[in-house]
């Protein structure tokens, strides 16, 4: 079907079915529509698709594959046409189902190979916002396809005996943890959802309230397996392959796929003490923040967030504590601005400290300066609390609000010698009834970023630079709060505000060459030379929009 007739139902329009004969404008065609609707403020969202005008050539190639007994399907090419932002659709020619690493290499191999314009996306579930899993009538490999983890308590003798878990490119973090649990083990540093794919996650860095001590999710693999852009299978290492090992943590899925992971593991705690405490200032907020994410940091969790002082329960001050009924305005001091700050903070802990948990706890928060009557506390087994969104997920999904809506998200790293500008400029001005949707904002360590990681972290002086994270929710219109297209214009302004503070973004989307250059600055011309070097034909992760697929081989340059 979607070779002989391409459907488009864009949102309340009647405008429709673009037929073979109109296939060459399609793109420009698709460009229009986005235009009108944007301009009627109408939600371009869930029903934008970028139909497949994949060439026969390229078909009959595929369908090859297929013949060769490659699982691969035509037809059923809807979940890869989607992600977690809804801002973008693209129709892939074809998704792969591998069975394993062979048919990972066999395939890009092939497409390496092959005069064709084919490309190839990773897949893991699709939680990027801009289509960075997406392949235009290119081929996905839906990663979670394949699936295996091993723990390894005793390491691999190499290794000095230090546990590691091996787990495959499209495991989920979840699951890694359930594995490792059965050993009392678990891996160090997290992302603050666990329902996302190792190698989707490793592609970006992976960060959490842990990361400040721990580095971020890339900073604590030991070894990959990774199928190349030209189809080559690795194992490489900080020691093995180093330069594949680093270009490809934090590569954006550029320079090849990882089929495999080896995650270094420590003992697991039992349970954790979990606290909130509210601030009105941002100074101390921050200060204090610094003071518990440094060498004597007491906590092992540090993040927290900005919510609006009124009672709104999605992102005013009733969503802080555990049980809402805990605050009420009375409590809120009435010199308090616009916003107000709360940091999150845990102290994991096992049954044998359960005596002295809460004199510890007391004695960690006597110096810190946030609003004494401010302070919640809660209680959970260390699961429940790295998988805490998870209830979450289930609640908003059964009302269709969670990857059924569009999420408009914008993720910054901020140097911390320019987040009281930021503060100023963006936080007390944002945040508003009708934000919908958490704003988080915590300190992380540079020094925990290994230089050779392709990841790109605010350069200059600082040794500290804050994740600032939007993390807006386009509610149905039935429910009001902003349209689609002005939550996107926030974020084009918040990016405007932010490019003379030197920020960077995290799972960054840029328009073009001049952007993704000025993104990766120092980092850039390695980042061209791993390129050329591992994939060299460009074919994989066209979605994040860097390089553009080539059918000769010839020098891909750097701007
Ligand atoms: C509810 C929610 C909470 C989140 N919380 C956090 C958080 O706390 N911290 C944080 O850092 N991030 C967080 N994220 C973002 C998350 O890290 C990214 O969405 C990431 O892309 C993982 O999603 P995924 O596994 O579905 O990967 P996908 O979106 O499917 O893929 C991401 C990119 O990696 C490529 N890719 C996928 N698999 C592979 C592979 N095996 N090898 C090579 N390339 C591959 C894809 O082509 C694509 O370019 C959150 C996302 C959501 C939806
Ligand atoms: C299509 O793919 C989705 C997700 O990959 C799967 O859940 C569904 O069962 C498939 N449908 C058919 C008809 O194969
Ligand atoms: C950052 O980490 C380094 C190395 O562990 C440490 O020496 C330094 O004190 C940390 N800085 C802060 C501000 O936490």
């Amino acid at each position: 079907m979607a070779d002989t007739q391409f459907r488009q139902h864009a949102a309340t329009t009647g405008i429709m079915v673009v037929t073979r004969s109109l296939a060459p404008v399609v793109g420009w065609w698709t460009c229009v529509i986005l235009i009108l609707l944007s301009q009627i403020n109408v939600a371009c969202s869930s029903s934008h698709l970028t139909p497949s005008v994949i060439a026969a050539t390229d078909r009959m190639f595929l369908e090859s594959l297929a013949l060769q007994g490659m699982q691969l399907s035509f037809d059923n090419t809807t979940a890869a046409t989607k992600d977690w932002g809804k801002l973008r659709h693209l129709e892939p020619a074809a998704v792969v189902y591998p069975r394993g690493v062979e048919d990972i290499a066999t395939i890009v191999q092939a497409v390496a190979r092959s005069e064709s314009d084919l490309t190839i996306a990773a897949r893991g579930l699709g939680h990027s916002t801009n289509g960075q899993a997406q392949a235009h009538n290119g081929v996905v490999i839906q990663m979670t396809a394949m699936r295996g983890i091993r723990v390894m308590p005793l390491g691999d003798g190499a290794s000095k005996g230090a546990p590691f878990v091996e787990a495959m490119g499209g495991d989920l973090w979840v699951d890694v943890l359930k594995a490792s649990l059965e050993f009392g083990l678990a891996p160090k540093s997290w992302t603050d959802y666990l329902h996302l794919t190792i190698g989707g996650t490793l592609s970006n860095a992976g960060v959490s309230g842990q990361s400040f001590r721990h580095g971020p999710e890339i900073s604590n693999v030991l070894q990959l397996e990774v199928v190349t852009g030209k189809g080559e299978t690795v194992d490489c290492s900080p020691t093995q392959h180093p330069e594949l090992f680093f270009a490809t943590l934090g590569g954006l899925g550029q320079f090849g796929i990882i089929t495999k992971a080896r995650i270094a593991l420590e003992k697991a705690p039992q349970r954790v003490r979990w606290v909130r405490a509210l601030y009105t200032d941002f100074a101390a907020f921050r200060r204090d923040q610094e003071f518990l994410i440094s060498a004597i940091s007491p906590f092992d969790y540090v993040e927290g967030f900005v919510v609006a002082n009124n009672a709104n329960p999605i992102n005013g001050w009733s969503s802080v504590p555990f049980e809402a009924s805990d605050i009420s305005e009375a409590m809120i001091p009435g010199h308090a601005g616009p916003i107000l700050y709360c940091l999150e903070v845990t102290k994991a802990y096992s049954a044998a400290d359960l005596h002295t948990i809460d004199e510890v706890v007391e004695s960690m928060l006597a110096p810190l300066n946030f609003h004494r009557e401010l302070l919640f506390k809660t209680d959970t087994s260390y699961f429940k609390f790295l998988d805490r969104l998870h209830e979450t997920e289930v609640q908003l999904s059964s009302r269709g609000l969670w990857d059924q809506i569009p999420h408009p998200w914008l993720n910054l790293f901020v140097p911390a010698s320019s987040i009281e500008r930021f503060d100023m400029l963006v936080l007390k001005k944002i945040m508003t009834q009708d934000f919908s949707g958490p704003l988080l904002v915590y300190p992380l360590n540079k020094s925990k970023w290994d230089k050779r990681l392709s990841v790109a972290v605010p350069e200059g002086p600082d040794e500290i630079f804050y994740i600032v994270a939007f993390l807006r929710n386009k509610l149905p219109e039935l429910d009001g709060g902003p349209t689609l297209s002005t939550m996107l214009e926030d974020n084009d302004n918040i990016l405007r505000v932010c490019e003379p503070l030197r920020c960077k973004q995290y799972l960054p989307r840029h328009q073009d060459r001049i952007q993704w250059k000025r993104h990766f600055g120092s980092k850039w011309d390695l980042f061209v030379q791993n390129k050329q070097m591992f994939d060299p034909r460009a074919i994989l992760s066209p979605g994040q929009n860097i390089f553009s697929r080539r059918r000769r081989l010839v020098q891909v340059d750097s701007v």
